[in-house]
């Protein structure tokens, strides 16, 4: 009975220490997935220091979404009523009024002006909230018409500002330039 009992007990704690860490693993794997995610590019894309794209089959309204240096980087063809919402906003009401727009140097103000690239209708921002990097949703999502992330609520305009919510700074501008007509080059 003694045996019985005690092999009762082994095989009781087996389990218990089994699940405590299959319950573990799945929490801990919840929590920093996103980060993870972002974290563990492929090595091909990693390697890569600059890319170009090719953005002649994107229409006024639609956002292509590519993979740079790990990150995933927006790049939207803004409609009219998108670039005059942004154009119309003062840059005094702007939780964070700096353009942070790696092409410009730090402090430049965050007019829609300072974000675009190229034209008015072009602009190309990381897809990356400034709040705790999770990856914002776009189409114009969100109270802004811009983009929305949904991990704590932030709040970006047609112009990828933040208007709302915990994060602190801009959408990022990635160091971008036209290098053709239709050909975007990132890095
Ligand atoms: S990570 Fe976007 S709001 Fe927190």
């Amino acid at each position: 009975m003694t045996d019985a009992h005690h092999v009762d007990s082994s095989e009781r704690r087996d389990f218990l220490y089994v699940a405590t860490a299959a319950t573990g693993a799945v929490l801990t794997g919840s929590a920093v997935w996103p980060l993870v995610n972002q974290m563990n590019p492929d090595a091909s894309v990693l390697a890569l220091a600059s890319i170009e794209v090719d953005v002649s089959a994107v229409e006024p309204g639609q956002q292509l979404t590519v993979q740079w240096r790990g990150k995933p980087v927006f790049i939207r063809r803004r409609t009219e009523a998108e670039i005059a919402e942004a154009r119309a906003v003062s840059v005094d009401v702007l939780p964070d009024g700096d353009a942070r727009n790696d092409n410009l140097s730090g402090g430049t103000p965050a007019s829609d002006e300072n974000r675009v690239l190229g034209s008015d209708e072009w602009l190309v921002v990381m897809g990356v909230c400034t709040h705790l990097g999770c990856v914002p949703l776009g189409d114009g999502a969100g109270d802004f018409n811009g983009w929305y992330c949904p991990c704590h609520g932030s709040h970006y305009d047609s112009s990828g500002r933040i208007r709302k919510g915990p994060a602190p700074e801009n959408l990022h501008v990635p160091t971008s330039a036209f290098i053709a007509d239709e050909t975007i080059k990132l890095g």
